[in-house]
């Protein structure tokens, strides 16, 4: 596949989605259930099973059956990762998709009350890291295992943020942790020319996140910045980032591992 050919996402499609319980997730799911074709297969991954199952019932159709499973995946072993995949596809060959693709949406803010001069639980970082960071490839990894054989029909979309590109004060858990993950897709798409991964940034969404910033931070002027989004209106709803993020995977048009923003071409 050329990396600017679009992206095709009628065919039978298998798709895993983590963090799709709720925000942006669920957004991005419900979006994606609405495009793929006949015999298509959604795995649907978070922590709350009750929420998971809503998002579900939002994506199941004539073409989509969708599958849920409660895994919290800053502590999945790799054997685990890789089982609730394997049996998601239940007696389906990885050949029978013409399209695996993969949201890595979970994430996390981190500890939002620590000043950046005054980071020094390592504990705490790397329980940041695992989430964030680490288990992200380590599930990445286990996803293109299944796949390694049909890796030309791999597609990858990691949900980065604004802040993996350009610093934010009081934010140094999550800029250095998305910086860390963005920058794992893109080396990976600098390696496996088949594979086509976006790293898609959603801009700043009305979320559970928002209120977690407005309860957290202890730097002046994080606190001033969301205040003026949420007070001003211009948080975006999480459907009208998700419909973005379906626009660019499908025209196809990026490069391999490109940060594409929400604002980019609005
Ligand atoms: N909101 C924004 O303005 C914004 C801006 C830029 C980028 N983003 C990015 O967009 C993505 C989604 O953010 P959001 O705003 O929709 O956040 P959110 O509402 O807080 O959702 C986070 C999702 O991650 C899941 N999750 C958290 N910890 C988990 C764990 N240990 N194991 C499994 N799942 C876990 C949550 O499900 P459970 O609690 O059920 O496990 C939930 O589904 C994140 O990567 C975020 O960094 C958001």
């Amino acid at each position: 596949m050329a990396s600017s050919s679009s992206i095709d996402l009628s065919g039978s499609t298998y798709c895993v989605l983590t963090g799709a319980s709720q925000g942006i997730g669920r957004a991005i799911a419900v979006e994606v259930s609405k495009l793929l074709g006949p015999n298509s297969l959604m795995l649907l991954l978070a922590r709350n099973k009750q929420e998971l199952a809503k998002t579900a019932s939002l994506c199941e159709s004539d073409n989509v059956k969708v599958l849920f499973e409660s895994v919290d995946l800053s502590r999945a072993a790799n054997k685990e990762m890789k089982g609730v995949l394997e049996n998601s596809l239940q007696r389906r060959n990885v050949t029978d998709f013409a399209l695996n693709l993969i949201f890595h949406n979970v994430g996390s803010l981190g500890n939002l009350a620590v000043e950046t001069s005054r980071m020094e639980d390592v504990e705490e970082l790397r329980e940041y890291y695992d989430l964030n960071v680490f288990k992200v490839i380590s599930l990445n990894t286990q996803f293109l295992k299944i796949f390694q054989d049909v890796e030309d029909r791999v597609v990858i979309v990691n949900v980065t943020s604004l802040c993996a590109i350009k610093p934010m004060g009081g934010m140094a858990f999550y800029c250095s942790g998305k910086a860390a993950r963005e920058m794992y897709f893109r080396v990976l798409a600098e390696e496996k020319k088949h594979v086509r991964v976006l790293n898609y940034s959603p801009g700043p969404v009305e979320t559970a996140m928002i209120d977690y910033v407005l309860a957290e931070a202890v730097n002046d002027n994080l606190r001033d910045v969301f205040t003026t989004f949420k007070n001003q209106g211009t948080l975006l709803k999480p459907e009208m980032t998700a419909k973005k993020c379906m626009k660019v995977l499908q025209s196809g048009k990026f490069t391999p591992g490109e940060h594409v923003d929400y604002f980019d071409d609005e």
